[in-house]
């Protein structure tokens, strides 16, 4: 369900007219509909009806306290890369006993942090890591749940930026090594390695890289049960795409009848990962045309939003869908356009040569797509502030992060203690 859709020649979000918003809050601003978030989050959870599954957000996507809250109340877990993820999902009140705390490179602070709120699970990486948390459980006289991350060495066939399941790649612990890491997790003292997990990559469009890694995992738990290790629980990460661009990725339920179909017989409880899945196209980044411009070779439509807002053009070539606000008259002609943002370089071009309807100055046009890897990837590049995020329900709307205004920017900063004050 596309919850972004044209009433009365307006577009609107769950029933709040997006103009409206837009004179009210000024542009840019980030939209999200917790009813879109809710919807997803069901069909995700109804896929699973027939597993012992648990879905923890992968909150990465969109930390926002307010759709942290949503899916707090809505019953979810999270997944969490670092302490301030780990502070923010128990701020929102999502339980610890649903946490699970992945990522590469967490330090003792963080791992002393997990231990001390009782998370349901760590995930290992590292031999190093395995030592350290070790060391913390010892040190706090509790013993740490963990599942160690494996690399499975599977191509998730999708951008390379992030794919995470090859050799190569920095993540888990080579799938080779993987009987070592469990014989070295049950040596040591503080440790209950009670799970095996895996994440191959983010944005896939299709299931076969998922069985492979899946069923690698299965064939895995077998045998370290048969070499004495209580394997519980398996957790099989995120990674299931969205449309961005017309072209429908798998669904939930193709994706839960994969691993019922590879890890199912283990009877073992599914952890997932979910993050994109639960909130990209439950977003949007609302933006204005301040100017256009046309060109001997190209014509530009440049807009308020910039790559500092919304970075994934820029970082991943992605394509986000671009329409405007005021709906097009039928029939009304295409023009191919650049659209390009105020930041001073070229990578700040959000789309070239896509053929849209006619834009001019002051109108107003939405990047679809947004809901995930958008704000939370923001900076403040070009003293840009950070822009509103904007929740809306049923025809209500809330200001769920204000706009950043220059004093809060300047006010985190100062100068050194030898400088001169300025008048
Ligand atoms: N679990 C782990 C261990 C992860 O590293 C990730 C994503 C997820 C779960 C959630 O994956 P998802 O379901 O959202 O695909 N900034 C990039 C995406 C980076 C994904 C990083 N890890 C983008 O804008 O495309």
């Amino acid at each position: 369900m596309n919850p972004f859709r044209y009433k009365n020649g307006v577009l609107h979000a769950d029933g709040v007219s997006l103009a409206d918003l837009a004179t009210e809050i000024g542009t840019p601003f980030y939209c999200y509909s917790e009813s879109a978030i809710s919807a997803q989050y069901r069909a995700y959870v109804d896929a699973f009806a027939d597993q012992d599954a648990v879905v923890c957000y992968a909150m990465k996507a969109n930390d926002n306290l307010a759709i942290l809250r949503t899916f707090a109340e809505l019953g979810a877990g999270a997944d969490v890369v670092s302490g301030g993820e780990l502070q923010r999902a128990l701020a929102a009140g999502i339980p610890p006993s649903k946490i699970i705390f992945s990522g590469v490179g967490k330090t003792e602070d963080e791992l002393a942090l997990a231990l001390s709120t009782g998370i349901m699970q760590i995930n290992v990486e590292s031999f190093a890591e395995m030592e350290a948390l070790s060391r913390a459980a010892v040190a706090k006289g509790v013993t740490a749940e963990i599942a160690i991350r494996i690399n499975p060495n599977v191509d998730a066939k999708t951008h390379d930026k992030i794919s995470t399941g090859r050799k190569q790649d920095k993540f888990g612990i080579d799938i080779e090594l993987a009987a070592d890491a469990y014989r070295k997790a049950a040596e040591l003292p503080g440790l209950d390695a009670a799970a095996v997990a895996v994440h191959i990559g983010s944005q896939l469009t299709s299931l076969d890289p998922f069985r492979a890694a899946f069923s690698r995992v299965a064939e895995l738990v077998g045998e370290l049960r048969a070499a004495g290790h209580d394997i519980r629980r398996v957790d099989l990460g995120g990674g299931l795409g969205i449309d961005y661009d017309g072209a429908a990725p798998p669904t939930p339920a193709a994706y839960a009848a994969v691993i019922k179909e590879t890890v199912g017989h283990l009877g073992c409880r599914v952890l997932l990962e979910p993050g994109r899945n639960l909130v990209g196209n439950a977003g949007i980044l609302v933006s204005r045309v301040i100017y256009t411009k046309d060109g001997d070779d190209r014509d530009f439509v440049i807009v308020d939003a910039a790559m500092n807002d919304l970075i994934r053009p820029a970082l991943y070539d992605a394509y986000h869908g671009i329409r405007p606000v005021a709906e097009p008259a039928g029939g009304a002609n295409l023009q191919r356009v650049d659209v390009v943002g105020p930041v001073c370089e070229t990578g700040d071009t959000f789309t070239r040569a896509r053929d849209l309807p006619p834009l001019s100055a002051g109108d107003l046009l939405i990047f679809d797509s947004a809901g995930a890897y958008c704000a939370v990837m923001a900076s403040t590049y070009n003293a840009r502030p950070h822009v509103p995020e904007i929740l809306v329900k049923e025809g209500q709307f809330s200001i769920v992060r204000a706009r950043q205004t220059i004093e809060d920017m300047l006010r985190a900063e100062n100068f050194a203690d030898w400088q001169t004050a300025v008048n």
